[in-house]
């Protein structure tokens, strides 16, 4: 049965997807690199290296360089966080973790980024995280499943066990490649191959999801 819930951040609790794309944008056009809005779509849940070397493409910098536009990024997202509240968090976010909680199942943060903890904490919902896996935790970022598979660990739990929930094309790639069970939120082009494809959290309960995963068992 379902004993745990891994929850991406960015784009599923939160909207901060649109900040990370903000940050990218005002590096890529200080640095002359093409970069949109649609590009950036292949950049959910993708980690702040990979995503650099997507944008830079061909485009040849030393490591040097390549580090002071990570850290540049960093501080024009960090900028951006600053005021974030509870009142940032998505809608159905509050319901399902209540839901969750009273029917006895942990909670844990599967994110690939290392300012995870402290969105959470302005969030106002790290007290309700069991526990966190983000950008410090493990080596490979998703598709790879070693993230999840971590914050499962961390759980206690068997990845069958466990449900992600992801608003990226990377992160159902790595559920499904670590065994557990897959919400996709947003369209099917990004999300399709989840157990589950859901526009947002929106009116989700516990109830319902539970469900739709026992039928998939049968
Ligand atoms: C993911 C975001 O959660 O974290 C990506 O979806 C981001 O957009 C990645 O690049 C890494 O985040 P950070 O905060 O460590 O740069
Ligand atoms: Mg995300």
């Amino acid at each position: 049965d379902i004993r745990g819930f891994i929850f991406d951040l960015d784009g599923v609790l939160t909207d901060t997807a649109e900040y990370h794309y903000l940050a990218w944008q005002k590096l890529a056009d200080e640095e002359g690199l093409p970069f949109s809005r649609d590009a950036n779509e292949a950049l959910r849940g993708v980690s702040r290296r990979e995503s650099l070397l997507y944008i830079v493409g061909d485009r040849k910098y030393s490591e040097a360089q390549l580090q002071e536009m990570m850290d540049r990024k960093n501080r024009y997202y960090v900028e951006s966080i600053q005021n974030i509240s509870p009142q940032d968090l998505l809608p159905g976010v509050v319901t399902l973790l209540d839901e969750l909680k009273q029917a006895g199942i942990k909670i844990a943060l599967g994110s690939a980024s290392k300012n995870a903890r402290t969105v959470i904490e302005k969030l106002g919902i790290a007290n309700r995280i069991d526990a966190i896996a983000d950008g410090y935790s493990v080596q490979r970022p998703k598709p790879a499943p070693d993230l999840f598979l971590y914050a499962a660990k961390q759980l206690g739990l068997e990845p069958a066990q466990s449900v992600v929930v992801e608003d990226a094309e990377a992160g159902i790639e790595a559920a499904l490649a670590g065994g557990m069970w897959a919400i996709g939120l947003g369209p099917a082009s990004r999300v399709g191959a989840a157990h589950i494809v859901l526009p947002s959290l929106a009116g989700v309960h516990w109830s319902d999801l539970h469900a739709k995963l026992n039928e998939l068992v049968i």
